[in-house]
């Protein structure tokens, strides 16, 4: 049978290329000992990355790296047409808290105040309102008078969560964000991120120990070696 290859190729519009947010070229880093050489990165929009990988390889210094918080001993990060660590410090700080999104592994919240303080000096700093649909999303609308000392951990996390995603960033780095919770509750945190990533076309960086939740990104890697190392899971 005769295929009509001119008809079929002029049908056939290429996907567009997603653009880079953030793209990191040639990372090594050392503390006692190297924990990483020559990593190279991409995030694009609308993009998931996972980064899993034994404790002490690194990751949550990778993780630093990318969100302007730690500059590597080589190696670069270009972030909107710039370099991140060639700019100077107030640059970087307006940068951190306008675009990135940090969901630490420890959550720093402040232990003394109720849920909804702790939402609101975010919403101060990043001037914007706090969202009841995302609370209720993140299954803590109910919690918001309580002591944050009072919740579980797995509350705890996902009131960090919150309060990272109400400034709606461009880039969301999340270190073990569902560390504490259980598997049912550990979807729904990625439900919730998956989809604003697509919405917003902005980027996911995420560190963790579960390869199910490593499994619903883009794309994944192993920190192994001293390498980032692409894994299919
Ligand atoms: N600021 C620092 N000064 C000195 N050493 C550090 C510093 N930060 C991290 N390290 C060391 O670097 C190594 C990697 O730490 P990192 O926190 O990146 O590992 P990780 O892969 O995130 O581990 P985990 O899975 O346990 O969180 C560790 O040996 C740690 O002690
Ligand atoms: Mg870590």
């Amino acid at each position: 049978m005769d295929i009509n290859i001119s008809k079929a190729s002029a049908s056939f519009i290429p996907p567009r290329e997603k653009k880079n947010i953030l793209v990191a070229s040639h990372l090594s880093h050392a503390f006692d000992y190297t924990l990483f050489e020559n990593v190279d990165l991409e995030i694009k929009e609308g993009q998931s990355i996972a980064v899993l990988g034994v404790s002490g390889s690194g990751k949550s210094t990778l993780l630093h790296i990318l969100a302007t918080l730690l500059k590597p001993q080589h190696g670069r990060v270009l972030y909107d047409k710039q370099y991140l660590y060639e700019r100077d410090s107030k640059d970087l700080l307006e940068i951190r808290r306008k675009d990135m999104g940090i969901i630490f592994q420890s959550h720093y919240l402040f232990k003394g105040f109720s849920v909804r303080e702790n939402l609101e000096i975010s919403s101060i700093i990043a001037n914007k309102k706090i969202d009841d649909i995302l609370l209720k999303d993140l299954n803590i609308y109910e919690n918001l008078e309580q002591n944050v000392a009072d919740l579980s951990g797995g509350q705890q996390q996902r009131v960090s969560i919150a309060r990272v995603m109400m400034k709606k960033p461009r880039l969301i780095f999340a270190d073990e964000p569902t560390g504490n919770l259980d598997r049912q509750t550990a979807d729904d945190v990625m439900d919730v991120m998956l989809s604003y990533i697509q919405e917003n076309k902005a980027g996911l960086f995420i560190v963790t120990h579960d390869e199910r939740v490593a499994s619903r990104c883009d794309i994944a890697y192993r920190l192994k070696d001293k390498r980032l190392v692409p894994v299919i899971l």
